[in-house]
């Protein structure tokens, strides 16, 4: 069954302290408040172990921001996924594009990425999108297409245990938000592609969530197209008050 789904991105921000007053604090207001759709956040790794024991995991889910594409040994300053898997994590976002565009990940690299997230129980959510030269250049499916490369050698069953992530790199960060519109265009063309390679069962059950300025003001436009499952939340995840808003767009 597809999933609705919301799924903060602290990206590098908050002290261990900041992180673990505001997991509570969310924990508090979806206990009071009970969600309509899943919850995760996504912290830095140091507050991943503080912050499972926090929450209530029916509630709200907690990732990585990445892992390592080695299972373990001399990758200094590396993380792997049973590293993660072992904070009581169970979420983990792979292929971010900062990660893509600062860290040089390859279609390759994020292929080892998500096999291992896999292969430790935990479910990537894998990030796509195109920037913005590629979209003046009407390029944007062409540039998805390529990147789906790093989950399309799954096999079916690994394949439906993941969530996609399709976060255009104009809006991300920048107050420019795709419009709803063509967040529907890009998000059904994701499924298509999910179809002819999975078939149609696996890509309607597929959760492929928005990203990039998404915020409790433009949340519930862009989450009632039928190919948009929910978003991917960076900025407006750092409090309270908007992630919660956005949280709200599904009531
Ligand atoms: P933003 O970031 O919501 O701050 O645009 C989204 C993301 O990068 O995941």
């Amino acid at each position: 069954m597809r999933k609705n789904i919301v799924a903060g991105n602290w990206k590098m921000n908050k002290t261990l302290c900041e992180g673990i007053s505001f997991a509570k604090e969310l924990n508090d207001a979806l206990t009071a408040d009970a969600p309509h759709c899943d919850v995760v956040i996504c912290t830095p790794f140091i507050h991943l172990a503080s912050v499972a024991p926090l929450v209530a995991p029916a509630k709200i889910g907690v990732g990585a921001e990445n892992c390592a594409d080695k299972v373990s040994g001399a990758y200094t300053g590396e993380v792997s996924a049973a590293m993660v898997a072992s904070t009581g994590a169970t979420y983990v976002i792979l292929g971010h594009s900062e990660r893509r565009a600062y860290y040089g990940e390859t279609v390759a690299m994020l292929e080892e990425k998500v096999k291992l997230a896999l292969a430790n129980g935990l479910v990537p959510i894998f990030c796509i999108g195109e920037v913005l030269e590629e979209r003046e250049a009407g390029k944007q499916n062409e540039v998805v297409a390529a990147q789906m490369a790093s989950v399309f050698s799954l096999s079916a069953e690994d394949f439906s245990k993941i969530i996609l992530a399709y976060e255009p790199v104009w809006a991300i960060g920048t107050g420019k938000t795709a419009t709803p519109a063509q967040a529907q265009e890009i998000h059904a063309y994701i499924r298509s592609l999910v179809a002819d390679k999975y078939g149609k069962e696996i890509a309607d059950d597929c959760s492929i969530l928005y990203g990039g300025s998404c915020k409790p003001s433009n949340a519930k436009e862009l989450f009632v197209n039928p190919d948009v499952d929910g978003g991917l939340i960076g900025g407006a995840a750092l409090t309270i008050a908007d992630f919660k808003g956005i949280i709200d767009a599904f009531k």
